[in-house]
This record gives C-alpha cells, structure tokens and sequence, in this order.
C-alpha cells in the first residue's frame, strides 16, 4: 500500500512520570501493531505536559525518555514518525485558532479537567492551560487529518470533543478537516492500580504499590505484584464485580501480555491461588520488560541516535501539519505573510 492510501493514525503520551504497564498496555502495544497499516505519527506532548507545572531539566530529560521508549516497544523510526510536539509550532498556532471556537461549557464539562483540577492544593493555581488541554489535543489531531486516534478508554471524552470541534469549523467554514474516530484496544485498555483497582494505574500517582513502570527493575516489578490488592473470595475469575476488580486486573495483565484469550487464561490458573496467580504475573511482566529494558539502553546510550531521529520526525512532521494549518489560517482571514 502507498503513503498515499493508507489511512493516518495520531497519537501521543505526556512526558511527565514514568511510563507504566497501562501505557503500554493501553497504547504503546497497539501502536506497534497499527505501524503496518496505517500511515503513524506518535508525538511526545510536552506541551501538554506543562499544563501543570514540571521541573525544566526532568521535563527535558522525560522527553528524551519517552520518545527512547516508543522506539524500546517495537515503535520502527524508518516506518512512523516519531516527533516532539513543541518541535512543530503549528499545534500551538492551530490550538488557539480552535480555543476561539471552544465553548467554555464544553470545556468544564470535561471529566479529565475535573478530576485534574480537583487535585491541585490551591484552586488558584489551576492554569487555564489545563482548561484548555482538550483544544490542544484537538489541534493535536486535527493538523494531520488523522482518520484514527488509538487511546486508552480514558481519552474517549477528549475524542468527542476533538470531533465536536472539528465538525463546528467545518461547518461555519466548509469541509476542512477529517473527523477522527476513536481506537481503543480490545484487551488491556484500562489497567487498574495494583494498591487501589478501582482506579486507572497512573504515572502520576505517588503511592509506591500503586504502579508497574517500563523501566523497573524486576525485583520492584515483583513486589508492587506481590502485594496487588486481591479480596477474600479465592477465585481466578474476570468479573465486572468492583470487589474483583483486583483479581480481574491482575488477569487482564496477564492476559493481555501472553496473548491468550480470557477463557485460556482463567484455565491457566483453574484450581490455583493467588499466589500463583502474582507469580503468574510477575513472570509474564519481567519477560516482557527485559527485551525492553535492554533496547532502551540501547537507544539511550548510542550519543546522536534518537536526536536525529526527532530532528528527522519532526521535519515530517511540520510539512504535513503545515498544510493544515496554512488552509485554517487562510478560512479564518488571516493575511498571507510574504
Ligand atoms: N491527552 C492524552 C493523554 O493524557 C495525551 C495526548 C495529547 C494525546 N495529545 C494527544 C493522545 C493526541 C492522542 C492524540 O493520554
């Protein structure tokens, strides 16, 4: 199939924490299937990043880390482009154009932004960046004409409000540009937190059991699994039952990283414990972090390799998101410069 056919797929992950077992589960892993068929940009987004406030040098050296990790996953630099987003000012640029079309309302509403800013210690000190965090995104995907955004469950609201806001310029201002549909993997979109199943496993959570990171040792790796929070029915079942919801993510990791179906892998574990269930886990996990690990530092420690790699993505990735945005600003009115 030719560039030209193939349909184009946008997506990205914030620089901030570490990444974990759910970004990989929930995105990354996807990714590396989607590289064949579709025409892929995969964006590290800084500038999101800083719509709470990040340290400058752990900033820098994140980006570097994420980027290093699309590559680690199985992510082919010769096949997709891999980027930094504040490489390419034309996000920053359209991201305005869209948040003069952004309804407050629509905005407020947005469960991310709630949850976010219900966390931050003084109200006074929510940025209206992270208010308008979901323009970014859409500008994000917009400026490629991205026919698919693959993303964990938790982006689907900002997938809407992306094709909301895409649909209401094209309607004041004629067909402009591609709606973008939502991917969300099939198994292992949502990986709970090993301390607390009922919520997303998160790289910004603090707690020290709380997550799986790519880059953790594998005795770290055992421990958080070891002590992943079970209850007290005893069985190694999928459940919707919120009391199950350990045992379900725990199989659901397993599942997913071993590629076997539910019922296959609920009769891995038929007449077994918990225990076997977590050293289940902890094998599956460590085997798949190694190979990982050791690509990384690869990567990492080879001076000059991933620079040019996001100096190489980013010059792509400007040609294409400058056509959009050259289309946008002539819609909207503004002067050509010359
Ligand atoms: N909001 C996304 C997240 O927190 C990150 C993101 C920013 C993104 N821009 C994007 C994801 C564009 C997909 C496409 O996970």
């Amino acid at each position: 199939m030719s560039e030209i056919s193939k349909k184009r797929v946008l997506s990205g992950i914030q620089p901030s924490g570490n990444l974990t077992l759910g970004n990989y589960l929930g995105a990354l892993k996807q990714w590396v299937e989607e590289q064949a068929t579709f025409d892929c940009y995969f964006c590290v987004v800084d500038l999101h990043a800083i719509t709470v406030q990040q340290d400058p040098i752990e900033l820098r050296k994140k980006t570097r880390e994420v980027a290093a990790l699309y590559i680690a996953c199985g992510l082919d630099p010769e096949k997709v482009t891999i980027f930094v987003q504040s490489h390419v000012s034309a996000h920053s640029e359209l991201a305005w154009i869209l948040t003069c079309f952004a309804p407050i309302g629509w905005l407020n509403r947005m469960t991310q932004f709630k949850d976010k800013a219900a966390k931050q210690q003084q109200q006074d000190s929510i940025s209206s960046g992270l208010l308008n965090y979901p323009t970014l995104m859409a500008a994000d995907i917009l400026l490629y004409q991205a026919h698919a955004v693959p993303v964990g469950d938790d982006q689907r609201q900002h997938l809407e409000y992306t094709r909301d806001i895409a649909q209401r310029f094209n309607h004041i201002y004629g067909e402009t540009f591609v709606i973008p549909e939502v991917m969300i993997p099939k198994a292992g979109a949502r990986i709970m937190g090993l301390d607390n199943p009922l919520s997303k496993m998160s790289k910004s959570e603090a707690s020290d059991n709380h997550a799986i990171y790519l880059l953790d040792e594998p005795n770290r790796v055992k421990k958080a699994i070891m002590r992943a929070v079970t209850d007290s029915s005893g069985e190694i079942l999928f459940s919707d039952n919120p009391e199950r919801a350990g045992v379900s993510n725990l199989l659901t990791i397993y599942q997913s990283l071993s590629g076997l179906s539910k019922d296959e892998t609920q009769e891995h574990f038929a007449g077994k414990g918990y225990g076997d269930l977590k050293r289940g886990v902890v094998d599956v996990v460590n085997a798949t972090l190694d190979p990982l690990q050791k690509r990384y530092n690869q990567i990492i420690s080879e001076t000059g390799y991933l620079d040019a790699i996001l100096a190489n993505g980013a010059e792509k990735a400007r040609e294409r998101a400058n056509r959009t945005l050259r289309e946008v600003q002539d819609k909207v009115g503004f002067l050509a410069a010359r």
